[in-house]
């Protein structure tokens, strides 16, 4: 098996290292091609580009195969907690039971915010997009902390992670709690990670709050099945802001702003959006199959297609199989439900989607089960948000450890306007 790329340019030939993982992932190392042929490679939106090794989560897209850590995201799925999930991410293997309740205890005595931090919220007009609202406050949590986010100190990174995990549900829940001006819930330290949220999210000072385990079981599983996903959109992005030793608070900041778009997270709140106007507009599936395949049409199916998976998403059909298991658990019957069944069936029967291998991704049901779980739809992506939160960190832990870091810069293919003097440039 060769273990180098011959590149020939100009009758001269390059040979260039052949990297393979664990998984047998070929890659062809082109870290010294400019030096040798004054060349670089571009490749538009990264589809062929690999920016790092990583040793956090395997995911293969033909086979609709992913592992955190090795360990399949179905077993996962159905025996992990997401806080067990969030320290085999983060520390490369599952915890002891003592390790895991030592973890626990230490994310809850964090969860509570600065009461001066509590006074931002005021700032933001009521109908705020939750997700701007999460990376602002995200960013501001490194304004309380300033003695101890230096990325180069392990103890400052340690208490980042954690005050982060920690503190992000108590963040997304008061950030509810206000745009609907009820009092904001404490957390409580009784309460595991889960259970806290929805506390937080909806108990009110007034009368007692039930929480449903079944509603904390489902919590569970949507935010490990959100944990980490390899170098998409938005760890690109943690990666890359941290890869300047900005401190991960900013780094989390940007990685919140990057899923918000409508391609990446913020597709679960726009599949919601889209199956409540197919319901009220009350047109044919079909229709609507033929509106997203129409180039003259900017309407997608949100929910569809991924840059890596060219087979189902596996997290799609765990989050399907959920969908009917909590609705019922919930008593609850949701036309959007049977909507998206719908429209999945229909669109896998269509050449147009087949040929493109476009398959329902992670946030064509997850959305289904948010709404069954009361979560409103602007928080959806704040969902997402948390889910990802430990994988984003796992991958800024692994690229900050490593020896061999850099900062992050790529370069481009100038297409502008040549050498011009400013005279001849000057409007007459
Ligand atoms: C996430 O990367 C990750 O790992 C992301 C994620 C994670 O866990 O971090 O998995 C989470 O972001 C999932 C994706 C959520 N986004 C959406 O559901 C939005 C709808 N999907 C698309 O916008 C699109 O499929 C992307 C953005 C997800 C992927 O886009 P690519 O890989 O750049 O592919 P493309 O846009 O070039 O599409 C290829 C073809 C095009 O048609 P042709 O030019 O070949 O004729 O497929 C078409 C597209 O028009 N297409 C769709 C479609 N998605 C792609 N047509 C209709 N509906 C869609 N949903």
């Amino acid at each position: 098996m060769a273990n180098t790329a011959i590149l020939k340019i100009d009758g001269k030939e390059y040979e260039l290292p052949i990297i393979t993982g664990t998984e047998n992932e070929k890659a062809i190392d082109i870290s010294k091609l400019r030096q040798q042929t004054g060349y670089i490679t571009l490749d538009n939106g990264y589809l062929n580009t690999g920016a790092c090794t990583s040793a956090v989560t395997f995911l293969d897209g033909e086979l609709g195969i992913l592992r955190y850590r090795g360990i399949p995201i179905e077993q996962l799925a159905e025996k992990a907690s997401f806080t067990e999930v969030a320290y085999l991410l983060i520390y490369g293997h599952l915890p002891s039971d003592k390790e895991l309740q030592d973890w626990d205890k230490e994310l809850t005595m964090h969860t509570l915010i600065h009461e001066d931090l509590k006074r931002l919220y005021n700032g933001f007009p009521k109908d705020g997009h939750p997700m701007a609202i999460m990376s602002t406050m995200i960013g501001s949590l490194s304004t309380y902390y300033q003695d101890s986010y230096d990325p180069e100190n392990p103890d400052h990174r340690h208490i980042s992670m954690v005050r982060l995990l920690a503190k992000f549900p108590t963040i997304a829940s008061f950030a509810y709690k206000k745009s609907l001006g009820q009092p904001t819930v404490h957390p409580m330290n009784h309460l595991d990670y889960c259970s806290n949220f929805l506390n937080m999210m909806f108990s009110v000072p007034s009368e007692e709050y039930y929480i449903d385990p079944e509603i904390v079981k489902a919590l569970n599983l949507l935010l490990i099945l959100h944990a980490d996903h390899e170098q998409n959109c938005s760890t690109s992005t943690v990666r890359l802001v941290g890869s300047s030793l900005a401190n991960l608070y900013g780094a989390i900041s940007a990685g919140i702003c990057a899923l918000w778009g409508p391609r990446h997270g913020g597709a679960n709140q726009e599949v919601l959006e889209m199956l409540l106007e197919i319901k009220a507009s009350g047109l044919p599936v079909k229709k609507i199959v033929e509106k997203a395949k129409d180039k003259n049409d900017a309407f997608r199916l949100s929910g569809f297609g991924h840059r890596v998976y060219k087979n189902f998403d596996p997290r799609a059909k765990i989050i399907k199989k959920a969908c009917d298991a909590v609705l019922s658990r919930l008593g609850v019957k949701d036309p959007l439900l049977d909507i998206a069944k719908e429209l999945e069936e229909a669109a896998l029967k269509d050449s147009y989607f087949v040929e493109r291998k476009l398959y329902p991704n992670v946030d064509f049901y997850s959305g289904i089960i948010y709404r069954a779980l009361g979560i409103p739809v602007n928080m959806f992506t704040v969902m997402f948000a948390m889910g990802r939160l430990p994988g984003w960190i796992a991958q800024w832990k692994e690229m900050i450890e490593s020896p061999d870091m850099k900062i992050g810069r790529p370069r481009q293919i100038y297409t502008g306007a040549t050498n011009t003097a400013y005279d001849n440039a000057k409007k007459k």
